[in-house]
């Protein structure tokens, strides 16, 4: 394990403590040898699977780490939990920003302009800052998933078109859909009876020279599964209610960051 802040100290703290809290869990279960086998097995069986991330998000360790890591930043916009399912080096998309293709299945949802500013928390417009975002498509995919999709769909990286900070790009209404549960922690999910529903959402990662980089989640109200994402992600000020238009959705979401001395 390394650690950003403190090194082995930090270590020499919070581990000891971990170790004290599982041993007490075990003797207050009096758990046997065999239980703590199939416990290792499991660990390892997620291990193999690279599920690791999608085992905290499940057990809302994530949710968890980002409120220790970033709940008290009140002026800028609410961080949330990043997920297993960003791919590194998106594709740049140039103004106008139309994040996807249209592929056998996409005729099916609706198109939604996502439009806002980027801004300091004191409101001084970023035109630099760099967003990048990813979803799935309407009918409940990433694109890593989902065959028809070709790579990159619903994902994109741009900027703002102006000084203003502004920015806007043409997206899809995502659907909730569920996170994956054909591996080892699908397995854990069904065994103690939890879905594996997210409401549907899309995720930003904003940059900007000289402020804290905002990873988030933009969700959208009157979804089912706003009070029971299974990650638990949810927060209030992050949900939209898009507006019809006659052929199109619109969906705005400002962004403010904060400085990063
Ligand atoms: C996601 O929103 O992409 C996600 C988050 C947690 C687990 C799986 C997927
Ligand atoms: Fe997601």
């Amino acid at each position: 394990m390394t650690t950003a802040v403190g090194g082995k100290e930090r270590l020499a703290q919070v581990v000891p403590d971990a170790i004290a809290a599982l041993h007490e869990t075990l003797k207050r279960h009096d758990v046997r040898e065999d239980e703590w086998m199939t416990v290792l097995q499991f660990l390892t069986e997620v291990g193999r699977a690279d599920e690791f991330v999608l085992l905290s998000d499940v057990t809302r360790t994530s949710v968890l780490i980002d409120a220790l890591s970033h709940g008290d930043e009140d002026a800028a916009t609410a961080s949330d939990v990043e997920g297993p399912l960003y791919v590194d080096d998106p594709p740049w998309r140039e103004a106008p920003v139309k994040i996807y293709e249209e592929y056998a299945g996409s005729e099916t949802g609706d198109v939604l302009f996502v439009r806002g500013k980027v801004t300091s928390t004191e409101g001084t417009p970023l035109p630099d800052a760099v967003l990048d975002v990813w979803q799935t498509g309407p009918d409940g995919g990433y694109d890593v998933w989902d065959e028809r999709q070709p790579e990159g769909n619903f994902r994109g990286r741009f900027s703002p078109v102006d000084e203003s900070g502004a920015y806007e790009f043409q997206t899809m209404l995502p659907k909730p859909y569920t996170v994956p549960n054909d591996g080892p922690v699908g397995r854990y999910l069904e065994a103690i009876g939890q879905h594996p529903w997210r409401p549907a959402h899309i995720h930003f990662k904003v940059t900007a020279s000289g402020y804290k980089p905002l990873v988030t989640q933009v969700f959208f109200a009157g979804d089912p599964y706003l009070d029971n994402d299974t990650i638990g992600a949810v927060k209030d000020s992050l949900v939209r209610s898009p507006e019809k238009h006659d052929d199109h959705l619109t969906c705005d979401f400002d962004i403010r960051l904060r400085p990063s001395s």
